[in-house]
């Protein structure tokens, strides 16, 4: 293991509170592996912090009618105090509107700059005339061309999942002002990912850069090296470093166009990593650069995997471009979590809120961690249900782990009056961990430590459900360990033989308060608080304890005063549940009306299919893409609009027969695809020199079949 740990979590966007698909993805198997490290006695930092640049923020600020500003102070207070309830247990949880952050990334830009990795590039953007604005992709709402959906956005489909470009959109409006938008060239800095492209191949699949080992790719999970490659494979493209909006980190002012742009949100939010670790530093007295630099340091980034993409290529790219910063040695990402069968959904409030959670279930904070880490979507999407999360509580945390406790303390206080018995080495009992057995204090105490050695390596090879089906295998034998020689019956004829079996089971409990942090640190703490053993210092206690294992020594010594027992869980009643399960039928119902209005609309006949023609009769068309410049509708006709399209080696008219489905604003600037060879045809005394084509969708209405324009999977601009 290395010298020094810095964990990262994904910094959340501050427009909306957390629900447990965030937690399941990154943020609970952070905090277990952190509150491990810290236990092993590591030198660990775990940042983390609100992400509140990018279009998702000021959206919601106009849909809400406030200022970016309000909306991040809102959220991020939010988000820092949920965190906090569900014992989320950051070193820093920091702000990227914070001034440090803006100056460190800017910094980065800067050297980024000055190693000539960018170059500066104009591309037609989309243009609001009315707002005086370029348009951010998710600004921009049009006809998929996909499924025809009338909203979906510039940089995805909603209802099909399609990702686009904003100029694959038919009939793109821009939601600031609901005028057309129009195509605008403008200019921005582009890193130059293409150039990285061959040793981060190197990386990912072989952990080396430049011969040197810097990790084992064994140790990557497969759908993260999976989803790497594949972009890998569609070759990386430069990539725009810098936007035009008026919310986010400055592009540095004394660059020459630097007016009016920002920096990219997926540049400026990783780099909050690095400017949290300032802030850390800075308020503890220490130096942050270690953490980022130093070839001892194991940087691990946990995220969901819909980051994968910049945590594994673009963030270590511009670690390498900028040249000091060290690399991730695991990027651990996890799955995504469904909710009672579906697709967890901010927008359609198909969630679980933590922080209503936290309200309406108070003092279950460590039932629902147990449940997302049990659930946890580790190498495939898994599912929360609030049947299997009452089942997890009651069965597992109440009926095994809380009675296990609660057992040996009532028992240890009614024979001992609270103090630890001494043991005879010699004596045998029944073993918990196999009926057909016997075992010694001594053995079973080496038993116990293998365990716990084996549980550590699992939460050290992000294995976090194995390592809790290990916790509860201890519990599991602790509880059989009793069950097995009932010393509540042998008291009285073997009192020697109990005191082994009590010992024992102390050893046990002590061993789970301690196993216990990372996972459900509130009972953890009840559990030390129940054994009167230090309070957790977060100091190496787990080492400690392998250690005095190790030596063959128990973890209580005989005559230690034990606390007073009370209750470690408690039981979810049905009620609860039923509560919990009307809340999201709710919901549902409330989804189910609003879709049942489009569903309606979706609902006519597709025309049926037209004789089926040769491919020589399709070879005679001559095909053509253009944009329409001009488009004005024709006096006495209803339906035709009169066009004049650019197929940039000459300008065509061309009368379409579109205009009861598009107004002439709409189609300015649409890029379109033109049967250039049709013979031209004289109508309402003007001549069509072509063809748009069209395509029914099934609503009946008239797409634009637009061609594939500039967007690659590096080139988006968002
Ligand atoms: O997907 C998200 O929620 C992003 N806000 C994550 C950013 S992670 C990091 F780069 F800051
Ligand atoms: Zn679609």
């Amino acid at each position: 293991m290395k010298k020094r740990h810095l964990v990262t979590a994904a910094l959340p966007y501050a427009n909306g509170p957390l629900h447990i698909g965030h937690l399941a993805g990154a943020y609970l198997p952070a905090d277990v592996y952190v509150r491990y490290l810290r236990l092993m006695g590591k030198d660990v930092v775990f940042v983390c912090g609100s992400d509140e640049h990018g279009a998702a923020i000021t959206i919601k600020a106009r849909k809400e009618g406030t200022s970016p500003k309000q909306i991040v102070d809102q959220y991020h207070a939010l988000l820092r105090d949920t965190f906090q309830k569900i014992g989320i247990e950051f070193d820093i949880y920091h702000r990227t509107s914070d001034p440090l952050h803006h100056e460190t990334s800017q910094g980065f830009f800067r050297t980024l700059l000055h190693n000539g990795q960018f170059e500066e590039k104009i591309s037609d953007q989309y243009f609001d005339e009315q707002a005086g604005v370029f348009l951010a992709d998710r600004y921009i709402i049009g006809t998929c061309p996909t499924c025809a959906n009338p909203d979906a956005y510039g940089d995805q489909c909603e209802r099909c999942g399609s990702t686009l470009s904003p100029t694959e959109l038919i009939n793109p409006r821009s939601t600031l002002s609901g005028s057309t938008p129009v195509l605008k060239p403008t200019t921005h800095w582009y890193l130059k990912l293409n150039e990285h492209e061959a040793w981060l191949r190197e990386w990912i699949n072989q952990g080396t850069l430049n011969g040197v080992q810097l990790h084992n790719p064994a140790d990557w999970k497969n759908h993260v090296i999976g989803q790497c490659n594949s972009w890998l494979d569609g070759g990386l493209q430069p990539r725009a470093m810098t936007r035009d909006l008026d919310w986010g980190v400055d592009v540095p002012a004394e660059l020459p166009g630097a007016a009016g742009k920002k920096l990219y949100v997926w540049l400026d939010a990783p780099i909050g990593y690095i400017s949290a670790t300032k802030q850390w530093a800075l308020d503890h007295n220490r130096d942050w650069e270690p953490y980022w630099k130093d070839e001892d340091t194991s940087l691990v980034h946990f995220i969901g995997k819909d980051n994968i993409v910049f945590h594994c290529l673009i963030f270590p790219a511009i670690l390498q471009a900028h040249g000091e910063f060290i690399l991730p040695v695991n990027v651990p990402a996890n799955q995504f979590l469904n909710l009672e069968g579906r697709k967890l959904s901010t927008s359609r409030n198909w969630a679980v809120w933590v922080h209503e959670y936290c309200e309406e279930l108070p003092g279950q904070e460590d039932a629902l961690r147990y449940n997302m880490i049990k659930n946890m979507p580790e190498q495939k999407d898994s599912e929360f249900t609030w049947k299997g999360f009452q089942e997890s509580t009651n069965s597992e945390l109440v009926n095994n782990l809380a009675n296990f406790v609660n057992r040996v303390l009532v028992l240890s206080h009614k024979f001992y009056s609270g103090l630890v018995p001494d043991v005879d080495l010699s004596r045998e009992c029944r073993s918990g961990w196999d009926a057909t057995q016997t075992t010694t204090f001594d053995a079973d105490l080496h038993l116990l430590h293998l365990k716990l050695e084996d549980l550590g390596r699992e939460i050290e090879h992000f294995n976090f459900r194995e390592a809790l089906r290990i916790f509860m295998e201890i519990s599991g034998a602790g509880n059989a360990l009793l069950q097995f020689n009932e010393p509540w019956k042998l008291e009285k004829e073997d009192p020697e033989k109990v005191k082994v079996v009590m010992n024992l089971s102390l050893q046990y409990v002590a061993a789970l308060s301690v196993a216990a942090r990372p996972f459900i640190p509130f009972a953890a703490a009840r559990m030390r608080t129940m054994l009167n053993l230090p309070a957790f210092h977060d100091q190496g206690e787990w080492l400690d304890m392998l250690n005095e294992l190790a030596e063959g020594n128990p973890i209580m010594r005989p005559m230690h005063a034990l606390g007073t027992a009370e209750h470690l869980f408690t039981r979810i009643p049905d009620e609860v549940i039923a509560a919990q399960v009307a809340k999201l039928e709710a919901t549902d119902a409330a989804n189910n009306n609003t879709e049942l209005s489009t569903a309606v609309a979706t609902a006519a006949e597709p025309a049926p299919m037209k004789d089926t023609i040769q491919y020589d009769d399709f070879a005679k068309l001559d095909i053509r893409t253009g944009t329409i410049l001009t488009a004005e509708k024709m006096e006495k006709s209803k339906k035709l609009l009169k066009l004049t399209v650019d197929l940039g080696f000459e300008q065509r008219t061309i009368l379409s027969g579109i205009a009861e489905h598009y107004g002439p604003e709409e189609v300015i600037g649409q890029q379109v695809i033109v049967l250039a060879n049709l013979a031209p045809r004289k109508m309402m005394g003007i001549e069509s020199e072509g063809m748009i084509l069209m395509a029914d969708n099934p609503e009946g209405k008239l797409c634009f079949v637009s061609p594939i324009t500039t967007w690659t999977n590096g080139g988006g601009v968002s």
